[in-house]
């Protein structure tokens, strides 16, 4: 493993010497503009934030300044920035923090974290910037830069990637908290790009990994989430009197574009025939004779399908959507079917 320490030292010497990225809330030490800083900072690019930093601060000087403001002016202030959750949150706290601390800033890292809007990075940052406490942040700039320099290869995704990075981070602060802390953000924004890395200028180019062995941009390994949003799909099979069954193209903006399926209601769990009859049939007066046929499931990338099919014979009880066709049975060959709709279609007796 390379030495930690000598990490470190680099990255705080290059802090000192090159690092030229000017921001209004650096070397800031009032919790307040801190706090306010870092709240809108999330999710939202740094130059984006400078001219709305300015105005916020120059609005509302202190904290009692932004706790007395009326909602709508501070939510004026803050259009364009979306996530306006954001900013309900940060109203909320900022008269928390007068009703409840008497306007004083909390001073220790579990009631910083414990206000709304603050999570795990928030409450890092606030508490080495405004108090020198020794909290590393880790956001995706941090597990960026160590994943290529330590040539770590483990997702940043799962939960355990998640604490194995915030261990190393943590290991590696040096007592000047805040500055190590503004430096690994400002090298992961300025040298340590996501895409195009500058390591011609980088003081890591001789020791970091990925560039070593040529995995910069394999780094770091993001997994996508494996776990699959379920959707629940309702095919009713409708029969009409010259035994044609009814077929409807599907649109280009979801999946299966362009393929040919029955009737469909999508709900997000399954239905009994008698649900699906009343989700359905808008005149509600009698239930349709639904029959219950079977099941597939379909697994995609980040989604699973689970297909349930009911036959009707169709006597104009619904209204049906005008795109759809009427299909001789002989002639079913000639549309594109989903794989579910056509692993049905074999298993079942129906035809
Ligand atoms: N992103 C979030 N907080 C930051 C800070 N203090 N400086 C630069 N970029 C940041
Ligand atoms: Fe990042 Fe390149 Fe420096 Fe490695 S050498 S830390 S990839 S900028």
């Amino acid at each position: 493993m390379i030495s930690k320490k000598l990490f470190s030292s680099k990255l705080l010497s290059w802090h000192r010497s090159e690092n030229y990225r000017i921001l209004p809330w650096k070397k800031e030490t009032d919790p307040y503009k801190i706090w306010l800083s870092e709240i809108l900072l999330q999710q939202t690019r740094a130059a984006q934030v400078i001219p709305y930093y300015l105005n916020f601060i120059g609005n509302y000087p202190t904290i009692f300044h932004l706790a007395k403001a009326n909602d709508e002016e501070v939510f004026r202030l803050w259009q364009g920035l979306g996530y306006y959750n954001r900013c309900k949150n940060m109203l909320l706290t900022a008269r928390l923090i007068c009703t409840h601390y008497n306007g004083q800033f909390p001073s220790n890292h579990e009631e910083i974290l414990a206000l709304k809007g603050v999570g795990k990075y928030t409450a890092a940052a606030i508490a080495s910037f405004a108090f020198g406490l020794h909290f590393a942040v880790v956001d995706g700039n941090v597990t960026r830069v160590l994943a290529r320099y330590f040539g770590i290869t483990e997702s940043i995704s799962s939960a355990l990637g998640k604490k194995n990075f915030a261990d190393l981070a943590q290991s590696l602060l040096p007592k000047n908290s805040a500055d190590y802390n503004q430096a690994i953000m400002d090298f992961g924004a300025e040298i340590c790009t996501p895409v195009a890395p500058k390591c011609t200028y980088c003081p890591f180019q001789a020791d970091c990994v990925a560039h070593q062995t040529g995995t910069i941009n394999l780094l770091p390994v993001k997994e996508k989430n494996k776990v699959r949003k379920t959707r629940y799909f309702h095919f009713v099979i409708l029969k009409n009197e010259e035994g044609n069954l009814w077929l409807q193209e599907r649109t280009s903006k979801d999946i299966w574009p362009h393929l040919f399926v029955p009737y469909l209601l999508e709900t997000n769990k399954t239905l009994t025939p008698s649900e699906l009859s009343k989700s359905i049939n808008p005149s509600k007066r009698k239930t349709l004779n639904l029959q219950f046929i079977g099941s597939e499931k379909q697994l995609l990338t980040h989604q699973q399908i689970i297909s349930h099919f009911f036959r009707l014979n169709f006597k104009n009880q619904l209204t049906l959507p005008p795109e759809g066709v009427w299909v001789k049975k002989e002639n079913l060959r000639n549309y594109p079917f989903p794989k579910t709709i056509i692993s049905f279609f074999e298993k079942s007796l129906y035809f």
